[in-house]
C-alpha cells in the first residue's frame, strides 16, 4: 500500500521545540538608540548599495526602516520576487534563513547578509534534506513540490517550489496536468490545499510552531464575543481553525483583507507582526490577535516567531559593518535548487501574482 504521509520523528520534533525556546531574545531599544543605528544604517546602505527585504513579521522598526531606504516588506514570494529583480549590489535579509538562501540562489552575483543567519523556520528544520530525499525516491513518478520554508538542499530535490501566496495555483496546475505530488513539508497547508483542490497528496507531516498553537475552542469563544469580527487565517494554521476563517491567505492576502473589507473588525490568525503592516494600512480598524497555548503556560511563540523576533537594529547595523552574516549557498546546490525557483517565479508573474 502507498504511504500516504511521513511523520516527523519524536526525537526531531523535540529537538525543534527546544531549538525554538533557546533562540535568543533581542535586547528592547529606546527611541534615541533606535535612532542612532537607524542612522548608522541608512549611511551604511547607501555606501554599499544595499537594501533591506523584510518579512512582515520582523520587528516594526525594521519593517519602517526598510521602506524608508527603497527597501522592501513583504511576503515571502515577494521578498523572492524583489531580491531577483533588484539591482542593489548587497541585499540585507530581514526574516529567516530560508529567505537568505532564496534571495542568494536567485542572485549569485549579489552578496546577501542576514542580521542572525541562525534565525531558522521549524518547517524548515522538521524537513532534512536526507530523509526527504528517500522519501520521494520510493515514489519516482511523483511530482515534488516543496514549500519555500525549506533549505536549499531540499529545493535542490523539488521539482516545484511554492508559497502560500501561489501554492494553490501551482498545484491546480499540476493537477490539471493529471501530476501526482509529493508535499512538503507543511501538513496544515497541505491539508487546506488538499480541501481547495480536490487533489490528494502524499504528504510530509512537518509544522509551524507558531501557527500550530492557534486554538479551535478559544477562538469560537472570542468569536461569539466579538460577532461583527471577521476571522483571518494564514494556512500554515490547524485545519479546524482555517475552517472557522473568512479569509484564509498568505501575509500579503490577510493584510490587504484589512485593508479592502468594509469590516471594523478582526480575529487575526497569524504572527504578531503583521499588525503593524495591516494598523497602518487601516489604522482605525480594530485588531485582535486569535487564541494560541495556554497563555499561562511557558510559552514558545504564543503568536509570535522566535526565529523572525532574532532580527533587530542592532546586529542588522553590524552585518552591514563587519560583513558578519553573510548567505553562501554551495554552486551545485544551487544549480539544482535554481529551475524550480526560476518556474515559481516565471508562473507567479505570468499569473499576476507578483511584478514581471
Ligand atoms: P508568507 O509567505 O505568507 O509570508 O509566510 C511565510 C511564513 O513563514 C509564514 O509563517
Ligand atoms: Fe517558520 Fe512558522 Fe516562523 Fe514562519 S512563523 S518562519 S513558518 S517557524
Amino acid at each position: 500500500m502507498t504511504q500516504k504521509a511521513m511523520d516527523i520523528p519524536t526525537q526531531l520534533a523535540a529537538r525543534i521545540d527546544k531549538l525554538a525556546l533557546e533562540a535568543p531574545s533581542l535586547p528592547v531599544l529606546s527611541e534615541a538608540e533606535q535612532a542612532t543605528l537607524k542612522a548608522e544604517i541608512k549611511t551604511l546602505l547607501k555606501a554599499q548599495n544595499a537594501q533591506i527585504v523584510a518579512h512582515f513579521y520582523v520587528d516594526e522598526a525594521l519593517q519602517s526602516l526598510a521602506e524608508e531606504t527603497g527597501g522592501l516588506v513583504a511576503d515571502s514570494l515577494e521578498m523572492a520576487n524583489f531580491g531577483a529583480q533588484s539591482d542593489a549590489d548587497t541585499i540585507v535579509v530581514c526574516g529567516v534563513r530560508f529567505m537568505g538562501e532564496t534571495a542568494k540562489m536567485l542572485s549569485p552575483e549579489k552578496t546577501i547578509l542576514m542580521p542572525d543567519i541562525e534565525a531558522t523556520c521549524s518547517l524548515d528544520l522538521g524537513c532534512p534534506a536526507d530523509e526527504f530525499a528517500e522519501f520521494c525516491a520510493e515514489h519516482p513518478d511523483y511530482t515534488v513540490v516543496v514549500y519555500a520554508n525549506t533549505s536549499a538542499e531540499v529545493k535542490a530535490i523539488a521539482d516545484w517550489v511554492v508559497t502560500s501566496g501561489n501554492a494553490l495555483q501551482i498545484v491546480t496546475h499540476l493537477k490539471e496536468q493529471g501530476q501526482k505530488i509529493i508535499w512538503a513539508p507543511d501538513r496544515h497547508l497541505g491539508d487546506w490545499i488538499e480541501k481547495e483542490t480536490g487533489i490528494e497528496m502524499l504528504r510530509w507531516q512537518g509544522h509551524c510552531i507558531v501557527h500550530d498553537e492557534f486554538k479551535t475552542f478559544e477562538l469560537k469563544q472570542l468569536k461569539e464575543q466579538h460577532p461583527n469580527a471577521k476571522v483571518l487565517v494564514h494556512p500554515e494554521s490547524p485545519a479546524e481553525v482555517v475552517e472557522l476563517a473568512d479569509v484564509v491567505g498568505s501575509t500579503k492576502v490577510l493584510i490587504n483583507a484589512v485593508k479592502t473589507m468594509d469590516d471594523q473588525e478582526f480575529i487575526v490568525a497569524t504572527d504578531l507582526g503583521i499588525f503593524y503592516k495591516m494598523q497602518q494600512l487601516a489604522p482605525n480598524k480594530t485588531l485582535l490577535v486569535a487564541p494560541t497555548t495556554d497563555r499561562e503556560a511557558a510559552c514558545k511563540s504564543c503568536a509570535h516567531c522566535p526565529w523572525m523576533a532574532m532580527n533587530g537594529l542592532q546586529n542588522l547595523l553590524s552585518c552591514l559593518k563587519d560583513k558578519t552574516g553573510e548567505i553562501l549557498v554551495d554552486e551545485a546546490i544551487r544549480l539544482k535548487a535554481l529551475g524550480s525557483l526560476d518556474k515559481m517565479l516565471e508562473f507567479s508573474r505570468n499569473a499576476g501574482l507578483v511584478k514581471k
